[in-house]
């Protein structure tokens, strides 16, 4: 198998090669959620929550792979949430000891959320990935995804 940050330097080439002249975010979101799911093993959950532009401070469920997760969350509730209040990646190797985490999968064991902003440096969605695996996720991660949804939803970069 190859290392962690090549497979990463290859999914996000596929990534902007597929969405090169796609513009709908729903598009863009659908396909490096499942790009970025069968990447990588020990996944249970790849996927976008929206900022709802219809309720204050809301996630609404977006594009996604793996099993059901919840609709809707909260800013400041879960990772998920605490991510898009704070507009800071989080990554967590337990769930369990972070205090309010939502179990959408009892599974899910670790995770990485990383705000997603458009060219104007709103927020308008945090990318979620969640491994049934202890401590599944660290810098790499957190560095690819970022450099990637940066490359995707942000426009001249
Ligand atoms: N684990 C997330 C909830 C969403 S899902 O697991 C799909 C959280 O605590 O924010």
């Amino acid at each position: 198998m190859s290392d962690k940050a090549d497979i990463y330097t290859r999914v996000t080439k596929e990534i902007l090669a597929v969405l090169e002249g796609e513009h709908n975010e729903v598009a863009r979101m659908a396909t490096i959620s499942c790009l970025l799911h069968e990447a990588f093993e020990d996944r249970i959950w790849t996927g976008f929550y929206i900022v709802d532009p219809e309720k204050s401070e809301e996630l609404v469920v977006g594009p996604y792979q793996g099993t059901l997760g919840c609709l809707r969350i909260p800013f400041g509730k879960g990772v998920c949430g605490t991510a898009a209040a704070e507009l800071v990646t989080q990554v967590v190797e337990d769930v369990h000891d972070f205090p309010g985490h939502i179990a959408c999968d009892s599974r899910s064991v670790s995770e990485i959320v990383v705000p997603v902003r458009n060219d104007r440096g709103e927020l308008i969605a945090v990318l979620d990935i969640d491994s049934d695996k202890p401590a599944m996720f660290d810098t790499t991660d957190r560095e690819a995804l970022e450099h990637l949804v940066i490359q995707v939803f942000t426009s001249g970069t």
